[in-house]
């Protein structure tokens, strides 16, 4: 099968595309045909290995010393079951199915073998494939960040939401949308029309003026671009307002995704798609996420 190989940490080309064998699904695992998948800011994270300090020794006893040790990189995808194995009872050869590989990489070739359990359900009934791959990895992050925020708790909610136009901020705004919160959001000039299509009217323009000036107050303050810190939005917090940094840690769950098939079937989440490029220009596909101006996702198409 065709694959994308990360054969060293560095710039865009030291990716390539290469014959590899066709993974064997084991007993407990389903083979997925990957129709889409997307290009994210985590992916170009994993092969330029850009992070500060410590993090980089870190990622590297985790992700591999001189290359990453799990070489196809791609951790998003909507497919079509081809086989399961023997012991696979939820999902059937022609389910459409899409999903989160995470640390186990692999999404960017034709295949990839996951565990029946792992996070991979039924692809929401209203979706194409590159919708379903679109919407994962921001609407994972936003959807894990704003449960520990507390969003749902209550309607109108005033949450700022810092970065808003990229994978995580425009999943943001949307589920921020689906909880009735009032929402300000801080992106650019550019970034306005993007903002203003999911419904947003408070904006603070980053290249004009210092969001850190406000005189409004929060409840939720979600950084979804990682530029601020809390010692710099306490001013903005109400009392027992919560501040979220996209930077910590967050865990995936099939709940997340299961979310985000309801929404998107509902109507109340979509697919924010900027480019989509094909497996063979995986490097342009880089190119641009390397750029961190993306507006929504940039999808990667493999298969027909
Ligand atoms: N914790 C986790 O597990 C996790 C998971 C996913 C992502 N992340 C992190 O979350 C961050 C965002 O991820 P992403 O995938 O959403 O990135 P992304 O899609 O590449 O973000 C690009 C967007 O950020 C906006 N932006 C850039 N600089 C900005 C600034 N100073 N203020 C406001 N907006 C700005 C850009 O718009 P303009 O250029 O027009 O401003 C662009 O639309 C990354 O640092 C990523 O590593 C963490």
């Amino acid at each position: 099968m065709k694959a994308v190989i990360c054969t060293r940490y560095g710039p865009p080309d030291v990716l390539q595309i290469q014959e590899v064998a066709k993974p064997i699904p084991n007993d407990n695992q389903i083979l997925v045909k990957i129709i889409a998948s997307a290009v994210n800011s985590g992916d170009v994270r994993v092969r330029s290995l850009d992070v500060k300090g410590m993090m980089k020794f870190v990622m590297r006893l985790v992700l591999g010393i001189s290359k990453p040790r799990k070489p196809i990189l791609g951790t998003v995808f909507a497919g079509v079951v081809e086989t399961v194995g023997n012991k696979v009872s939820k999902f059937k050869a022609g389910d459409k199915v899409f999903g989160m590989t995470g640390f186990n990489f692999g999404a960017h070739a034709e295949y990839t073998a996951v565990h029946q359990n792992s996070k991979v359900i039924e692809m929401p009934a209203n979706a194409s494939f590159e919708e379903a791959a679109a919407i994962v990895f921001g609407g994972h992050t936003a959807i894990y960040f704003l449960e520990k925020a507390k969003l749902a708790d209550k309607a109108n909610k005033k949450i700022l939401i810092i970065g808003a136009t990229g994978s995580v901020g425009t999943a943001a705004i949307q589920l921020a949308k689906h909880y009735h919160a009032d929402i300000t959001v801080v992106c650019s000039s550019e970034g306005k029309k993007l903002a203003g299509e999911l419904g947003v009217t408070k904006l603070i323009l980053y290249d004009k003026e210092d969001f850190t000036k406000q005189t409004e107050k929060f409840d939720i303050i979600f950084d979804a671009v990682g530029r601020s810190n809390r010692k710099q939005c306490k001013q903005l917090l109400n009392r027992n307002g919560i501040y979220k940094n996209v930077n910590r840690y967050a865990s995936e769950t099939t709940q997340q995704l299961q979310l985000l098939k309801e929404l998107f079937e509902k109507g109340a989440f979509k697919a924010i798609i900027d480019k989509t490029f094909q497996i063979d220009e995986i490097k342009e596909a880089h190119r641009y996420v390397d750029t961190g101006r993306k507006k929504g996702n940039v999808v990667l198409k493999i298969g027909e």
